[in-house]
């Protein structure tokens, strides 16, 4: 190896910038490799411009590790989507002179990478990232940490104007497919309530804990809910459309609950999304010390010629599985976890 790659795909994660930095400075100064990154994630070989390649030497990325976003840039560009892309990043693999790339995304993103190694032997090592901690390969993934401290804030500083306008706020939490991030703000902010998509909710359960609270002299509370939790049939007033599954998907699922609630409880109900904030800012120290570790782990990767494998964090360690492994299966929220914390609902 003499030249490596390295590219960012997906939704951007705080933590990022903590591998790329690692990445340059160990494959520089130990293994004494060429560092390139490539703008705008895949997109950079499917449809390089001027400025796709980048040069990173470690004076350039001593000073990242705080900053959050990319420096790589990214989108959600997946060769395997348009016919004859994948065979055109091989050619553009080949025409930078990159003989190993290192590849940090999701799920989408390390699709991508298991294939161009299993189709063309590409020399590839994937990083797992991900605000939304659903990858099963690994223990835990950076950006989730921050993630998760962004929306705790956010619920504890919605719960002084809540209480003191006697309202319900609802707060809506990414999440799609897993409710970790919920899971992990609904608990460290002792919402009153917390809703996941993997656990279709209970609305008269809903209910009876803010009538409860009211009688109690508690006219207000807080909801956390996961942007992809949907709501059977019967939930009630809203116009709504139905997914796959019959489900009721809300154009906004806070928006929808809040009005329903309203109704409900007959208690003044406001919503919240805190959208794109929750991936925003600067890395916790937690994330900058696993994106760290990943990103060391990763250099060793390209120096060992682990090609077709992922970093991932597994107990106290960071190990190698395969790519195969590592987009296999999204990790949900298991039902007990989410029963302990349904035990502090109220
Ligand atoms: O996968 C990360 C994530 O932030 C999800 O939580 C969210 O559903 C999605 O990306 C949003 O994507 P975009 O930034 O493309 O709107």
């Amino acid at each position: 190896v003499k030249r490596v790659g390295m590219l960012t795909g997906g939704g951007d994660a705080p933590g990022l910038n903590g591998v790329i930095r690692a990445v340059t400075m160990r494959c520089i100064s130990e293994y004494g490799y060429e560092v390139v990154g490539l703008r705008r994630g895949w997109k950079a070989l499917t449809a390089p411009e001027e400025d796709t390649l980048m040069p990173l030497g470690v004076e350039d990325v001593r000073y990242i590790l705080q900053e959050g976003g990319t420096v790589l840039g990214s989108s959600r560009t997946n060769p395997y989507k348009n016919e004859g892309d994948a065979e055109k990043v091989v050619e553009q693999l080949r025409e930078f002179g990159i003989d190993a790339l290192v590849a940090i995304g999701g799920d989408d993103t390390l699709g991508v990478a298991r294939r161009l190694h299993d189709d063309f032997g590409v020399q590839v090592i994937g990083c797992p990232k991900t605000i939304d901690n659903d990858l099963s390969a690994t223990d835990t993934t950076f950006g989730y940490d921050t993630a998760v401290a962004i929306a705790t804030d956010a619920i504890d500083r919605l719960r002084t104007t809540a209480k003191s306008h006697e309202r319900i706020l609802v707060v809506e939490i990414m999440g799609r497919h897993a409710g970790w991030i919920t899971y992990g703000a609904g608990l460290a902010s002792s919402a009153n309530v917390t809703l996941i998509p993997e656990v279709e909710p209970d609305l008269d359960e809903v209910t009876a804990i803010f009538k409860k609270r009211a009688e109690n002299g508690e006219r207000w509370g807080l909801v956390a809910v996961s942007e992809g939790v949907t709501f059977s049939e019967d939930f009630v007033t809203q116009t709504a459309e139905k997914d796959e599954f019959g489900h009721v998907r809300l154009g906004g699922v806070a928006e929808g609950l809040a009005a329903e609630l309203k109704e409900r409880t007959g208690i003044d109900t406001r919503h919240v999304v805190l959208g794109h904030l929750q991936r925003g800012g600067t890395p916790t120290a937690n994330d900058r010390i696993l994106s760290t570790r990943y990103g060391y782990r990763a250099a060793e990767a390209v120096a060992n010629g682990e090609w077709g494998k992922m970093v991932a964090l597994r107990g106290d360690e960071i190990v190698t599985v395969s790519l195969a492994e590592a987009t296999d299966e999204t990790k949900t929220v298991p039902k007990e976890t989410y029963e302990m914390l349904r035990s502090f609902f109220g």
